[in-house]
């Protein structure tokens, strides 16, 4: 065992560097600064630029990739919805044109008829056939590719480092993977199968109207094309204002989720008015949010609807003029074209502009999509990091300097070995860093200097996952799932059989306590196992960590809430696990530690005293006195 050595702290001489700014926009907790002036709000929620179109739509490039022959008949299936009626409308033309010519004959007057309700016909019954596969493979689509994103972004996020996770609210990242995947599959129906839809149909239109009158067609598109210009100007806007809103919505689910898992502080402290309040507050910031959102999204629709009308208005001008001085240019019957197609243009312009809003917070969702998928998992995980076969659990500290943020000092050149086969105890004020090291041992952070080995391997070098399935460890505030005990003990422990959770449980002492609820091991936890008491929770851990057969073992205050006579017997069952493994046990009930081999007493990052419990007594420096002002209480 090495003692700590003297030295200068690494976050003086190598500030680590910060992450780049879009990954650091998403670090920083989501909800924004309530003394800014809205639009200022709305920038730094969102971000101030958009990224590259491109950029946010490639989450969608696999999915869609896998899906294609799907994407392909939904679009070909919605080319026919929306063009086979354009049947109707160039019948009506024919027809129009036929009667109103004087040289065909009553028979060839309705001989053309007949011909183009026949045609009429056929195309009626061709789109409700395209209809209904449009909706039901569009659905499936959306679907799958719904599927598939919330899996790949769910696990993603699990991958994750400890420091994200002290950023975000679980209520928002919950509200990610659910409502915001949602959001994205708008992207798909509403995006880009009908943006392909509409504008194919829009061209197909043009090209009709242009073989009818190419003058016309000038007039009219020229107009439509400022349209066009408008929802090229009003979209990238939306989008970034819609991602503001998002954000403050996950934000506020947060929030919400987070006051309501500590229901029984707000009700125990009457802290339900004060609560409300700050609600209250970052929903009114959200209300104004949208608001000003709406605003812009009222200029976009008049603008775009006020174009198609004016388009209308230009080819009933000229194409009547044209009508009246130069019949042989242009019919009746193609005029009531032009109208009527035009009509079909306002049709898409105006699913266009509805669909825009519903678009816009997909391609938001999307890019905060592509923000979360652009974060690395932290610590660094090694691609096809090492597996050694046996590990004993021999832990070593070698020169460790690590700090949660660079100006707080955690753990300055800490050295210390952990042999395998001994038990220790880790004893210390509050604060001194004993945790830290648990969560060093198990890489839910990497030092900054200096390393953590396991059998002599660097962690960094392992397979996280691997090394992390031969440890077991108790974490000071026990986490528990609404799931029932059973689940709950053998967790992550693959094709475990009942009588192993049975013979967990009874090491942990939890047996008969489990056996005295009505469905014994069946029964369900409430969310983070509120039905339980602190003890209770605690054995379930416990049978958790036993259940397993570790090479190292990490107890931290795994039986502080234990009345004596249980942890006694707990005691025993751990001194009975001594062997070729490691066990770590945190405690500040220092009559617990007798037994162990070794007691490090850890104090500000730093080993101050190492020994057996009888020498540290006698040694009379900090231990001692711990032990004396305990037995005096
Ligand atoms: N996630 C975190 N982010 C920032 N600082 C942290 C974090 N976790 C712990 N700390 C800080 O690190 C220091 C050591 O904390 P640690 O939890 O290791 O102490 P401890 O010895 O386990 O205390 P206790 O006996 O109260 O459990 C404390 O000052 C604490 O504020
Ligand atoms: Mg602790």
């Amino acid at each position: 065992m090495q003692m700590p050595a003297p030295g200068a702290r690494w976050y003086c001489r190598r500030p680590p560097a910060l992450p780049p700014t879009s990954v650091r926009a998403v670090l920083e907790p989501s909800m924004v600064d309530l003394s800014l002036p809205i639009s200022e709000r709305m920038k730094t929620a969102a971000g101030r630029r958009n990224r590259p179109l491109l950029s946010v739509l490639a989450p969608l490039g696999p999915p869609l990739r896998r899906n294609w022959p799907r994407v392909i008949l939904t679009i070909i299936a919605g080319l026919g919805k929306f063009m086979l009626p354009l049947v109707v409308g160039y019948a009506a033309k024919v027809v129009i044109d036929a009667l109103s010519a004087a040289h065909l004959s009553s028979d060839e007057q309705t001989q053309i008829l007949m011909t183009w309700i026949g045609w009429s016909a056929a195309a009626m019954v061709g789109c409700a056939v395209a209809t209904y596969f449009r909706a039901s493979w569009g659905q499936k689509l959306s679907a799958r590719i719904q599927h598939a994103l919330r899996r790949r972004l769910f696990y993603h996020l699990q991958r994750l480092g400890m420091e994200f996770f002290g950023k975000h609210h679980a209520g928002a990242l919950g509200s990610r993977v659910s409502s915001d995947i949602q959001h994205v599959a708008m992207v798909i129906d509403r995006g880009l199968i009908m943006f392909i839809m509409d504008f194919a149909t829009i061209a197909l239109i043009a090209v009709i109207l242009a073989y009818t009158n190419l003058i016309l067609t000038i007039v009219a598109f020229s107009v439509l094309a400022l349209s066009a210009a408008s929802v090229a100007y009003y979209a990238p806007k939306l989008r970034r204002q819609r991602k503001a809103v998002q954000e403050t919505q996950s934000a506020i689910t947060g929030r919400a989720a987070e006051t309501f898992a500590g229901i029984s502080l707000v009700k125990a402290y009457a802290g339900e008015a004060s609560t409300g309040r700050a609600f209250s507050d970052h929903s009114m910031v959200l209300r104004e949010m949208q608001e000003y959102t709406s605003r812009l999204q009222g200029r976009f629709n008049s603008v775009s609807l006020t174009l198609v009308m004016a388009a209308q208005m230009a080819v009933l001008a000229v194409g009547g003029w044209l009508a009246i001085h130069h019949p042989d240019t242009l019919s009746i019957g193609a005029l009531v074209l032009f109208l009527t197609y035009l009509r079909w243009v306002e049709g898409s312009v105006q699913r266009v502009v509805d669909g825009m809003i519903q678009v816009q917070d997909g391609m938001a969702a999307l890019d905060r999509l592509g923000d979360m998928l652009a974060l690395h998992p932290d610590p660094v995980e090694r691609p096809n990091g090492d597996k050694p076969e046996q590990l004993r659990g021999d832990v070593r500290f070698q020169d460790v300097n690590f700090a949660y943020q660079p100006e707080v000092p955690i753990l300055c050149n800490f050295n210390l070995h952990l042999e395998s086969g001994k038990t220790y105890a880790l004893v210390g004020p509050s604060g001194g860093g004993k945790s830290s090291l648990c969560k060093l041992m198990l890489r839910f952070h990497d030092p900054q200097l200096g390393k953590v080995t396991l059998d002599g391997h660097d962690l960094r070098e392992l397979d996280p996952n691997w090394f992390r399935s031969r440890v077991a460890v108790v974490l000071q505030d026990p986490v528990m799932f609404s799931t029932t005990i059973e689940e709950n003990i053998a967790f992550a422990a693959d094709g475990v059989g009942h009588e192993h959770v049975e013979h967990a449980a009874r090491l942990a002492q939890a047996h008969e306590f489990i056996m005295s609820l009505p469905e014994g091991y069946q029964t369900r936890l409430g969310e983070r196992g509120v039905n339980l008491s602190g003890g209770q929770r605690q054995r379930i851990a416990l049978a958790r960590a036993l259940l397993r057969d570790p090479c190292l073992l990490i107890l931290d205050e795994a039986t502080s809430a234990l009345d004596s006579v249980t942890e006694h017997a707990i005691q025993k069952v751990i001194d009975s696990l001594r062997g070729s493994r490691t066990i770590i046990i945190i405690a500040h009930r220092l009559s617990t530690v007798k037994n162990v081999d070794e007691i490090v007493v850890v104090e500000r990052g730093q080993v101050t005293e190492l020994g057996s419990y009888a020498a540290l007594v006698k040694g009379g420096g900090t231990f001692a006195r711990l032990v004396h002002e305990q037995t005096l209480g």
